[in-house]
């Protein structure tokens, strides 16, 4: 069967993470070569390791998306391991401190915007003439559904999250007449170690956030892939500048679910 990403070349920042791991392997199988970035060393070659294992293309690259050179020296280091850049997946995100307004200190505002805002603006920017040399490209940047409404204690992460969507959507604007898509996944809550933090389990993050969501339950990092595969890809070839909202409908109802009848 045809792989949908066949010869692309791809950085994936946050890629030693939950999700950023799940993209970066379903991308190597669909024939893609990838660069694994993160801040962690083990993270970041655990997921190259494992694509080769599985023989696939994808080195590991340690990169602090907080620091401009580290996004300028990302891009470039995917360019010239693979010859080319096509694809920029963007999911780094710094954690942030649960803390109300008054609460969080200026330091943790400014780290998140580097990582979740700032570094999408400069891998773009260093990312862009790669892709215009290779014809076109698509850049995905990971943004969430906490992005789209008011969130309480994560200010900064919803802040940087609705800036990223924006971002993205000026990217698009830009350079869509270079065939360069620009995209944004608003993920759900997704079950992962981070998501989990502030419920003490992963199996009490899965009982109580999968029930705001219309289909009962968290999403899968699969589930995530799945969508970056499509805007990845040509099946996407006509979507710029949007949105894909993967929330399991969580954005799509606030009301009261009636009481099931027995
Ligand atoms: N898990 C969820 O419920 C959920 C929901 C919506 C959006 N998201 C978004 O998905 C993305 C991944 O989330 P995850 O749950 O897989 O988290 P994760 O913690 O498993 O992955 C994040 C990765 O980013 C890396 N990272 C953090 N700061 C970095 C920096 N300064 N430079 C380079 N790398 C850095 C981490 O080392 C980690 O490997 C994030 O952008 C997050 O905001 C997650």
């Amino acid at each position: 069967m045809a792989r949908l990403l066949e010869g692309r070349a791809v950085l994936v920042t946050g890629g030693g993470g939950e999700i950023g791991g799940a993209i970066a392997s379903r991308f190597a199988r669909e024939g893609a070569s990838i660069l694994v970035a993160d801040l962690r060393p083990q993270a970041a070659e655990a997921v190259a390791a494992a694509i080769r294992a599985n023989g696939g293309i994808a080195e590991a690259f340690v990169a602090d998306m907080g620091c401009p050179e580290d996004c300028a020296r990302a891009v470039e280091a995917a360019a010239a391991a693979f010859g080319k850049l096509t694809t920029l997946v963007n999911v780094a995100a710094a954690e942030s401190p649960e803390a109300s307004i008054e609460a969080l200190p200026l330091a943790a505002w400014n780290t998140a915007l580097a990582v979740n805002l700032t570094a999408s603006f400069l891998t773009a920017k260093h990312a862009v003439p790669h892709m215009r040399a290779a014809g076109g490209g698509s850049i995905i940047n990971i943004a969430s559904q906490l992005g789209q409404i008011g969130v309480f204690n994560r200010v900064a992460y919803s802040t940087t999250k609705a800036a990223l969507i924006q971002l993205t959507k000026c990217i698009a604007t830009e350079y869509g007449p270079d065939n360069i898509r620009a995209n944004t996944i608003s993920p759900g809550s997704i079950s992962t170690a981070r998501s989990a933090k502030s419920y003490g389990s992963i199996e009490n993050a899965r009982r109580v956030r999968g029930p705001a969501h219309l289909l009962g339950r968290q999403g899968r990092v699969e589930e995530i892939a799945a969508g970056a595969v499509f805007l990845a890809s040509e099946e996407s070839s006509f979507m710029t500048g949007a949105d894909l909202l993967l929330d399991g409908g969580y954005l799509a109802f606030k009301g009261e679910l009636p009481v099931k009848s027995k």
